[in-house]
């Protein structure tokens, strides 16, 4: 059944705000952003009228993949605070009626888990806890093709290691310090489940689920079709959406009391189709509140499908795809909306136009199409504020280390290093994880400490404390697209019609309630463009948000705006 008006669950009227713990704030100058940092940040959330925080993981961390290799998960690394800390964090944010979602890492381990270091022992009943597996059959253990199937992690390179003193290999569908844990065994299910409720019973609101759709695997683990330059196969279908995920899911949200105690959940989910996420996202399978589709993250990538084959943006294909999300969640289950994320580069260099004539305006506009959209929309630290790339030039710049990865094995398989950055340069994580920009003070007010990552000299002009004096900044657009959400349920629950699919200039589209009608015009290029007449007469029309103070026929290069139909 489709919600009844007035009944939806809170998370569905709700934007979520994702902090970077890293990159956001540091407090006590050790160059690493801190939760103490946040804390003293907490009026810009309230100003910006976020009613959640998305904190991606301060869990106890060797900091392999940046503490999504987890070796406590109840206890904060002391690079990003205490316990204490995060008591304190979720104080400030009930107060201000702000909520807090941690991000749960379970796929997968650190390696220097009390968990994983009991499972190397083959004797030890934690050995069944993780993925491990003899050799290939025929070939020596240890020795180049014998792993136990031919699968590239996510992060390059073979997903098994191997261990010589067990002389077996263990799975890491990313790096080596992430051991996948074995869902099948119950005491794992049942100490995550337990682990969760602690935090529910320490007052978070719910949880953000790394790569949740890993968590079933399908055996027997098999080959895949290489399609990697080092022989390995990098077909994220073997591994994802497994014959146990909406029973494991199912029974989390039983265990947990997800749906009985009201919380937040989305599922990041690799590879996800509209069709599954439906599945798990209809109230009715009691599973999750929503997904994260990579869907449209992907439609910049050329015919491998790897995110470093790089290919311009087609704005039908883009517009064609969320789309199709919005039809097929439009009565069941529930969409997640994002451009950006501590792993996709900024979204006003990928997909706007961040030349100074530009930046701006574009930004506003892909928020503007973004937030109108139907379902919960995420906004990445700095996103409002239309912080750009960072503009590496060289890999020694990079501490992400999935592009570090990357580049030497593509530059080992004979990649033009040149050709190899520039992919780099234009989708790195890292282009979203050099610090927020405070104010134009050196460091751009991010520490006193030199940043673990470097600034972004745009700083001076791109900034918060600049932004939030200037009424035409996109941190004020940003602010009331959230107001408008909050006060109409059109922008909550109306329905979704994509208008001149082939368009491949203009994001145009319908939101209807009852006999209500928003309409949607967006210039997504830097040329102006005219509105053409086929669209929904705009007599008596009233504008509620553009970008440009002007109702011309035609839209300025990355002009926007909301109307209300009369
Ligand atoms: C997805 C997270 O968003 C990413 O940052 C991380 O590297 C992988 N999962 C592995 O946990």
């Amino acid at each position: 059944m489709p919600q009844d008006e007035g009944m939806a669950p809170w998370w569905q009227s709700a934007v979520v705000y994702q902090i970077y713990p890293r990159s956001f704030a540091d407090s006590d100058g050790d160059g690493v952003g801190d939760i103490p940092g946040i804390i003293a940040h907490l009026d810009h959330l309230s100003a910006l009228g976020v009613d959640v925080v998305w904190l991606s993981p301060v869990y106890r961390s060797p900091m392999d993949d940046n503490g999504y290799d987890i070796s406590d998960y109840t206890a904060v690394d002391p690079l990003f605070g205490t316990l204490e800390d995060l008591d304190a964090l979720i104080a400030g944010l009930h107060e201000r009626g702000m909520k807090l979602v941690m991000d749960l890492v379970v796929n997968h381990t650190s390696d220097e888990h009390p968990w994983f270091q009991s499972s190397r022992d083959v004797a030890s009943p934690m050995r069944d806890w993780y993925l491990w597996r003899p050799a290939r059959e025929g070939h020596e253990p240890g020795t180049p093709g014998a792993e136990p199937t031919n699968w590239g992690s996510f992060f390059s390179g073979s997903g098994w290691e191997y261990d010589p003193a067990s002389h077996q290999y263990f799975l890491h569908l990313f790096s080596p310090k992430q051991p996948d844990l074995n869902w099948e065994n119950p005491g794992v299910r049942q100490a995550v489940h337990q682990m969760m409720r602690w935090w529910v019973d320490r007052g978070v609101d719910g949880f953000r689920m790394d790569v949740i759709n890993l968590i079933s695997k399908t055996y027997p683990l098999r080959d895949g079709e290489v399609n990697g330059p080092d022989g390995l196969s990098y077909d994220p279908s073997l591994v994802i959406e497994g014959p146990r995920l909406h029973e494991f899911l199912r029974e989390m949200n039983t265990e947990v009391g997800l749906s009985e105690r009201d919380l937040f959940s989305v599922g990041e989910m690799i590879l996800v189709n509209a069709d599954q996420a439906r599945s798990h996202t209809d109230e009715a399978a009691g599973e999750l509140g929503m997904v994260f589709t990579f869907e449209h993250m992907s439609i910049d990538s050329g015919p491998s499908g790897m995110k470093w084959d790089v290919i311009p943006l087609h704005l039908p294909t883009l517009k064609a795809n969320l789309a199709q999300w919005q039809y097929g969640l439009a009565d069941h289950g529930w969409n997640s909306l994002y451009f950006e994320n501590h792993d996709q580069p900024r979204s006003v260099s990928r997909f706007g136009d961040d030349s100074p004539e530009f930046r701006v305006a574009s930004a506003k506009t892909l928020a503007t199409t973004l937030h109108l959209l139907k379902g919960t929309p995420y906004v990445y630290q700095g996103q409002e504020l239309g912080m750009t790339n960072a503009g590496f030039t060289s890999i020694e710049q990079y501490n992400d280390i999935e592009s570090i990865r990357f580049h030497a094995q593509a530059v080992a398989a004979g990649g033009a290093p040149e050709q190899v950055l520039a992919a780099i340069a234009f989708k790195s994580r890292d282009n979203a994880r050099t610090p927020m920009q405070w104010d134009a003070s050196a460091n751009a007010g991010f520490g006193a400490g030199t940043p673990w990552l470097a600034v972004n000299p745009n700083h001076a002009e791109i900034n918060a404390a600049a932004a939030a004096a200037d009424p035409d900044s996109v941190f004020h657009h940003y602010r009331a697209l959230i107001a408008l959400r909050h006060d109409l349920e059109i922008v909550r629950q109306g329905r979704f019609l994509l208008l001149l699919p082939e368009d491949e200039r203009l994001f145009c589209y319908t939101r209807t309630l009852g006999a209500e009608v928003l309409l949607v015009v967006a210039n997504w290029s830097s040329e102006p463009v005219a509105l053409p007449s086929d669209l929904p007469d705009l007599t008596g029309a009233e504008v509620l948000l553009g970008t440009h103070a002007s109702t011309s026929p035609q839209l300025a290069g990355w002009e926007s705006r909301i109307y209300r139909l009369a």
